[in-house]
């Protein structure tokens, strides 16, 4: 029993659960050469989509397509997906969880933007807070800083997958901030280092996490992966 995580640049993760493959926010050929991986290669029962932005669901109608996944998504991305010929999908929204065969989903907030590639409404921004195989897992999504995040840390947050990279997200000082909110017992940094406006030195955050909390950071290379 165990959820094996990896990164696969930016906010791209796949979660496996016991075997169920989880991808979260797919963007690969766009990301290119930071992503390292076709999305050809990758595999998926349930893609989970935080917001309607191309560097999160640029990859999500092909991957859903040639894999079968269902596509988790907020009410008005899942709409726009069943006009794009994805079929299995489950839409939910902000503060709903559901009890999916590989453990619960609830959506929560994000304050972001959430506009489709083609000018699209799509609906607010989310993230997710997993609880899979006994581990809770919250998966920020594209947000700035919010202090509601020690509502969600009173879940007990085993992994929390934080953006560090400012300009379009929280930065490092926020999302250490966001630590201290949400106790995590690890953080793994994503959302830094894709574009020169987006560049951070993750280590170097890490450094100051450790030293302010018990949390332990989790710097992931791109095809890295770490065992929960
Ligand atoms: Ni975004
Ligand atoms: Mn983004």
């Amino acid at each position: 029993m165990s959820v094996q995580i990896t990164f696969h640049g930016h906010a791209t993760f796949s979660l496996d659960v016991n075997g169920t493959k989880l991808v979260v926010d797919p963007f690969f050929a766009g990301n290119s050469p930071v992503a390292t991986r076709s999305v050809a290669e990758v595999e998926a029962d349930y893609i989970l989509l935080t917001h309607g932005h191309g560097d999160h669901i640029a990859d999500a109608v092909p991957l859903a397509q040639r894999t079968g996944a269902t596509v988790i998504a907020n009410f008005e991305i899942a709409g726009w997906l069943g006009g794009k010929g994805v079929d299995k999908i489950h839409a939910q929204h902000i503060g709903g969880g559901y009890n999916h065969p590989f453990g619960r989903v609830k959506m929560t907030i994000a304050f972001h933007g959430s506009g489709l590639p083609d000018g699209s409404y799509g609906g607010n921004p989310g993230g997710f807070l997993l609880s899979v195989d006994g581990k809770n897992i919250y998966i920020a999504g594209d947000t700035a800083l919010y202090s509601d995040m020690a509502l969600i840390g009173e879940a007990g947050i085993d992994v929390a997958i934080l953006p560090i990279g400012d300009n379009f997200t929280m930065g490092p000082d926020d999302a250490l901030r966001a630590i201290k909110y949400l106790n995590p017992k690890v953080a793994i940094p994503c959302h830094y280092n894709t574009w020169p406006p987006i560049a951070q030195d993750a280590h170097a955050w890490a450094a100051r996490v450790e030293a302010e909390t018990s949390t332990k950071v989790v710097v992931m290379g791109v095809e890295d992966s770490y065992e929960v």
